[in-house]
């Protein structure tokens, strides 16, 4: 694949923490309209990448980047660069899912209302929109005024996957274990809504579980140590591994 049918471009691209350096020169596309699985052992460095490419980490003072991030043709990392809108464009879901104490009607419109939208017609149609994106409308239509808190956790998760959705500019979504903990029916429904989210987006998924990788991500990209160490086809991947190490983790001898 050439870059400029990428969405996203990394080139050696690596991440420290003081002295310790978590990403190793990594350099990879990411296409649009495609779910890339990222898997791979504790402290591979997982996390770390999905915050770089939404620039979290200039949050923690310790933490700096090198090489190139690239979004539709533009550093992320360049000083001109806008790191507002770019939080508007990529959104990011959370493994632990945590609806704020409002209403679901609120917890969806949050960003939007930020963002200063007061149209309560386009709220409304936001609201209905999103939840229906999330798979989660027709559990919570006749209850949009009760608080976000009292549902379930596969249903806050779900309330969480809305709220990023409800954001109008959204381009890439970036989930970090989004069904960890979730019972196996919230977890197909979080996996259903992504495969149609495809469509309208570009999304990279951080999985503990190679299986869900496997039924979901179109490409696999596995990490070792901070290293890239193989990305390709999801299907070949996992079938025809080209590196030891990947066929190792995905056949689950590793460590
Ligand atoms: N803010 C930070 N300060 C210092 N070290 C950090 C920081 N964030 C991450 N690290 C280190 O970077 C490495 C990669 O961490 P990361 O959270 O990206 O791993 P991960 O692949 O997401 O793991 P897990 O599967 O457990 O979530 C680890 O060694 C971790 O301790
Ligand atoms: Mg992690």
């Amino acid at each position: 694949m050439s870059d400029n049918q990428a969405k996203i471009v990394v080139r050696d691209f690596s991440v420290f923490h003081g002295k310790l350096q978590s990403l190793r020169s990594l350099t990879m596309s990411i296409p649009a309209h495609r779910i890339l699985g990222i898997i791979g052992p504790s402290g591979s460095g997982k996390t770390t990448f999905l915050r770089a490419l939404n620039r979290l980490n200039d949050l923690s003072p310790e933490t700096r980047a090198e090489g190139q991030a690239v979004l539709d043709g533009e550093d992320i990392y360049h000083p001109d660069y806008d790191v507002v809108r770019l939080r508007k464009r990529v959104g990011m879901l959370f493994a632990l899912p945590v609806a704020l104490p409002l209403s679901i009607y609120e917890n969806v419109v949050y960003g939007p209302r930020l963002s200063g939208v007061r149209d309560r017609r386009r709220l409304a149609d936001l609201v209905e929109r999103s939840l229906k994106d999330a798979f989660l409308w027709d559990e919570v239509k006749d209850r949009l005024q009760t608080s976000g808190m009292r549902l379930s956790g596969g249903q806050q998760q779900r309330l969480c996957l809305a709220r990023v959705l409800a954001m109008e500019q959204l381009e890439v979504i970036l989930l970090d274990e989004p069904c960890s903990g979730l019972d196996p029916i919230s977890t197909a429904k979080i996996e259903e809504a992504l495969t149609l989210l495809k469509a309208k987006y570009t999304i990279v998924l951080v999985t503990n579980n190679t299986k869900q990788a496997a039924r979901v991500a179109d490409d696999t990209a596995f990490f070792l140590m901070g290293e890239l160490v193989e990305y390709g086809v999801t299907q070949r991947l996992f079938t025809i591994p080209r590196d030891a190490r990947t066929s190792d983790y995905v056949t689950g001898r590793f460590g």
